[in-house]
């Protein structure tokens, strides 16, 4: 058996490392995980009992077309319910992104230090990915409108980018909607959305009524807490939102993720205390930094990249062993390291940790 030429070469998607796995490893009995932005103040209350009346239901297949859940979501954000597309998490809905709208020979533009699922949906679909260089962590929306081209599809902006946790702002992305042709689609990532608290950052769904290129992605992985559930979503043009569906499967998020997510979205009391808390979190980790002397990139996320000036996968490891799980291994930052904000316990716990296997720098192990 012999799989398609174009995706023999292709890297598997290397996730954070789980808990359990370091837990046996190193033989800890506790470990910090702040690998993967997820939400260290778990998820509301609500959930619980919306899923347990769930759970009568498994022999039904869930609503293919999340009805209630579109519904929900639609009035939360003022916009039509034809204009909402449910995935397996967003992660499923750039997936289909890619699968609807890049062919072979297509391009479709990016960050070089992005979310890495854009260009390994478009590696799949054999298009063309033109990864323009972030400037000071910071797309570079001039650079990439110049890099637009008569077979460009799509541009994508993570907003605020991950990994390094920096944001455009409201001016300089309509200036950027303002001059990309109307054919190329423009999908703003904003699966941190509801952390940023910088009046500069523009909501992409507030743009919609002036764009019919732009598509919007939010997920229910992040604030909400339901990381594990995978359910997200995707916001844009009637017409654009149906293409999308056409390639969807049919039942792909599922009963309980839907109705998880209803109860979360009625919870914004929940939300908007976890995005405070993340505040005084970022408050915390930068002064730690500003203590040690350290430079990192201005943080509007669940995380911070952080510039440990060594080798940053060295003190991942160092780090790993004694019990804390962070992000190195970005290719374009071999020296900076991405933390997720935790609770204060684990962010005090990391920075103890992060200065121990700084100081380890040189000694052998
Ligand atoms: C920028 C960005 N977009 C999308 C996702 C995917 O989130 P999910 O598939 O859990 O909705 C992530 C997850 O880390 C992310 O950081």
């Amino acid at each position: 058996m012999q799989p398609k030429a174009h995706i023999v070469g292709l890297p598997v998607y290397q996730p954070g490392k789980p808990i359990e796995e370091v837990q046996k490893e190193y033989g800890l009995s506790e470990v910090v995980k702040l690998a993967s932005n997820e939400n260290p103040y778990g998820f509301s209350p609500r959930v619980k009992a919306a899923i347990e009346q769930e759970l009568t239901q498994f022999n039904l297949y869930p609503d293919g077309g999340a009805v209630e859940l579109t519904a929900a979501v639609a009035e939360h954000l003022s916009v039509n319910p034809d204009q909402i597309i449910f995935g397996c998490g967003s992660d499923e809905v750039i997936a289909l992104i890619a699968r609807a709208f890049l062919s072979k020979g297509d391009e479709n533009i990016m960050a070089d230090a992005t979310f890495s699922v854009y260009k390994s949906n478009a590696d799949i679909e054999q298009a063309t990915s033109i990864e323009v260089p972030l400037q000071d962590g910071k797309h570079d929306l001039e650079a990439m409108l110049a890099s637009v081209t008569e077979r460009t599809k799509i541009v994508w902006i993570c907003n605020p980018n991950n990994p390094t946790g920096t944001i455009v702002g409201k001016d300089e992305l309509r200036s950027f909607l303002d001059r990309v042709p109307s054919s190329v689609m423009v999908v703003l990532d904003e699966a941190y959305f509801e952390y940023v608290t910088d009046s500069e950052y523009p909501d992409g769904t507030k743009l919609l009524a002036d764009y019919d290129n732009v598509v919007v992605l939010r997920t229910f992985s992040k604030v909400y807490g339901l990381a594990a559930l995978r359910i997200g979503y995707g916001v844009g043009n009637a017409a654009v939102i149906r293409s999308i569906n056409q390639v969807r499967e049919p039942f792909n998020t599922n009963r309980i993720a839907q109705a998880a997510a209803r109860a979360a979205l009625a919870d914004q009391e929940f939300v908007q205390s976890c995005s405070a808390k993340n505040a005084e979190g970022i408050q915390f980790l930068q002064g730690e930094f500003d203590r040690m002397g350290l430079s990192y990139f201005p943080a509007n996320g669940n995380f911070i990249m952080v510039d440990t000036k060594q080798a940053a996968g060295e003190v991942f490891q160092r780090m790993l062993r004694k019990g804390v799980i962070a992000r190195a291994g970005f290719k374009r930052y071999p020296t900076y390291l991405r933390v997720t904000v935790g609770s204060p316990r684990e962010n005090e716990i990391f920075i103890r940790t992060f200065e121990e296997a700084l100081n380890e720098q040189g000694a052998t192990v």
